[in-house]
């Protein structure tokens, strides 16, 4: 049973979900949808610019699980915030999910009129069609510049975060104003090499379990919502099965491990 973490206003978001980046439209999407809603999730993180909310809707209408039992998440894409298409893009990726909320919006990347369209995420929020709102990528500083102006406390800020760059502190102050963490890109992401590193394999050993359940389950431990993807169904069964504890001393051994390497970009120098 995957635990479930209470945000600001209420909502609850189960701590594991599967992420669908780079997870081909069609098929691919349906069938890790399908397959992980079947293992027991019931937590799916997409983005309109992954272009698959449409096999995402697909999936979870064809699991047959009621949509209200399942946490979704998807993102406004930075094209949209600059053109000022926020309601547009939101109504669109609505449709594409074949649904009428979703469970958590995010702003995908902290671009500039941000602030903006922060205030159309909280209608969107107030009329209910988004049942918590959020952020993703944002820097402390990017947040001191949100807060001064939102009437509504980010959910979330959803961020990269792994061993080699655990966001330990960015936690500590988003956590300071009341907002959940979400570890993207846990187990590296797509052609990272972090579950090669031999201290997360001894570590495996040592619980046998996976270098992959030994990185969840610390993400769960250190109250980080995480969202591992993968296309393979063995993976996406074995990714869920994180009921175990690591002891104190071994998630110090993880938290040592942080060396401020990133994977994905850098929120302060993107060019998209
Ligand atoms: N907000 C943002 O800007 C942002 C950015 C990046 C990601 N995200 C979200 O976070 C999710 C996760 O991040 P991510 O997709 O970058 O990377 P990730 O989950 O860290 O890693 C995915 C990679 O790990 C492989 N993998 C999965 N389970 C494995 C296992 N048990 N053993 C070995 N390899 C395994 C996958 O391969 P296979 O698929 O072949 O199994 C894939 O290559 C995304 O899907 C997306 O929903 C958000």
């Amino acid at each position: 049973m995957i635990k479930k973490k209470i945000f600001n206003n209420g909502v609850e978001i189960p701590m594991l979900g599967l992420g669908v980046y780079q997870t081909k439209d069609g098929a691919e999407t349906v069938n890790a949808v399908k397959w992980a809603l079947e293992a027991g999730y019931r937590h799916i993180d997409t983005a309109a610019v992954y272009g698959n909310e449409n096999s995402v809707g697909l999936g979870i209408k064809e699991s047959g699980i009621p949509r209200e039992e399942i946490f979704l998440t998807t993102k406004l894409w930075n094209e949209d915030i600059r053109k000022g298409r926020e309601l547009e893009a939101f109504e669109e990726s609505l449709k594409r999910l074949q649904t009428d909320y979703v469970d958590l919006y995010l702003i995908h990347w902290p671009v500039e009129n941000r602030e903006k369209s922060w205030k159309v995420l909280e209608e969107i929020y107030a009329s209910g069609r988004a049942k918590a709102i959020g952020v993703s990528n944002f820097q402390q500083h990017h947040l001191e510049k949100l807060l001064a102006v939102a009437k509504v406390i980010p959910a979330i800020n959803q961020v990269e975060a792994h061993p080699y760059l655990n966001n330990n502190e960015l936690a500590d102050y988003c956590r300071s104003k009341g907002i959940a963490m979400q570890a993207y890109s846990p187990l590296g992401g797509t052609g990272g090499n972090l579950l090669e590193n031999e201290v997360l394999n001894k570590l495996a050993e040592k619980y046998n379990r996976t270098p992959a359940q030994i990185v969840i389950c610390w993400d769960i431990q250190r109250d980080f919502v995480v969202i591992p993807k993968s296309v393979h169904k063995d993976r996406i069964i074995s990714n869920l099965e994180v009921d175990f504890e690591l002891l104190p001393e071994d998630m110090e051994v993880i938290n040592s491990l942080n060396c401020g390497k990133r994977f994905g970009p850098d929120p302060d120098h993107f060019d998209f």
